[in-house]
């Protein structure tokens, strides 16, 4: 069991559940509707609570109901809120999410009024006691100084995750152990082959993760060797989440010692099996690889 922080983020999302992506100016009737949290830091952190391990959460939260309501969720998983940062009058960013049931893919309008979690609020946490940190590559102005310090306090023992192009974000790579990239990312920078990514776009002396969805995912090691693992053929049901679940799958695979190659296939096939299910309950069954 290792001690984990995340920073990032927590939503509510507010999932309708579709049979068919609606076209623009339609009107069709959702088959389910669901309200939970959501946020790719808290996403990642209850996968590896579920994995056995005791998690931390800094991030930034509300006064509203909806901020109430993640702060129990988190709790009842079992996650330690002691680094969180309330803002009185704000309130917690919504996404609004249709989920097609026929293919189990994601769309998401996310809104947020919320600051990001700041580097002032990190300087004051205690980092002594953590096995690991996991950043979630947000805003590079306050990941740069949150980066120094997690990397001298825990050099070898810092992950980042770099899911969208934000501006400066690369001036950041090498102050991170595991770099997790997204295929949005790449294709962003425009790649549109996920090995050409790793060898070109992608730090050289870091251990690089690509997830690329029903492909499966790349790694590229510190050495340079690029290894790729294929999904396995799953009935998707829900999507949402399987990139955080990805993460969790890396941070518990590098924790437990394993090599890379062994580390990808237990991200690929825990993301696979979260495809399979709403959300991230029974992902424990997992935990021994
Ligand atoms: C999924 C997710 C959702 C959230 C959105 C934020 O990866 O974290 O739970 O609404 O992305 O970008």
């Amino acid at each position: 069991v290792a001690t984990i922080l995340a920073v990032g983020i927590a939503t509510l999302d507010l999932i309708q559940e579709v049979d068919h992506y609606p076209a623009e100016d339609e009107e069709c009737r959702a088959l389910a509707l669901r309200r939970r949290r959501g946020g790719n830091a808290t996403n990642t952190l209850e996968v590896l609570a579920r994995l056995g391990h005791s998690c931390r959460w800094a991030g930034n939260l509300g006064d509203d109901p909806d901020s109430a309501l993640v702060s129990q969720e988190l709790r009842a998983l079992g996650i330690d809120l002691s680094a969180v940062c309330c803002h009185p009058g704000a309130q917690l960013p919504l996404s609004t999410i249709w989920l097609n049931r026929t293919t189990g893919s994601r769309t998401i309008v996310h809104y947020r009024d919320l600051p990001e979690y700041g580097h002032q609020e990190f300087a004051c946490l205690n980092l002594s006691d953590l096995d690991w940190i996991h950043f979630e590559g947000r805003a590079p102005d306050q990941l740069g100084p949150m980066l120094e310090r997690a990397s001298s306090c825990l050099p070898g023992r810092i992950s980042l995750e770099v899911e969208k192009p934000r501006p400066g974000i690369e001036a950041l790579f090498g102050l991170a152990d595991r770099l997790l990239f997204s295929r949005h990312y790449a294709q962003a920078r425009g790649y549109q082959a996920p090995d050409s990514f790793l060898e070109t776009a992608a730090p050289s002396g870091k251990t690089c993760y690509l997830a690329w969805g029903e492909a499966g995912a790349w790694c590229r090691t510190a050495a340079g060797d690029i290894h790729h693992h294929p999904a396995p053929q799953v009935k998707a049901v829900d999507t949402l989440g399987a990139g955080d679940t990805f993460n969790a799958g890396v941070i518990h695979g590098t924790l437990a010692g394993w090599d890379e190659r062994r580390t990808l296939e237990f991200a690929v096939r825990l993301a696979a099996e979260k495809c399979t299910r709403v959300g991230f309950a029974g992902l424990e069954a997992l935990a021994g690889g």
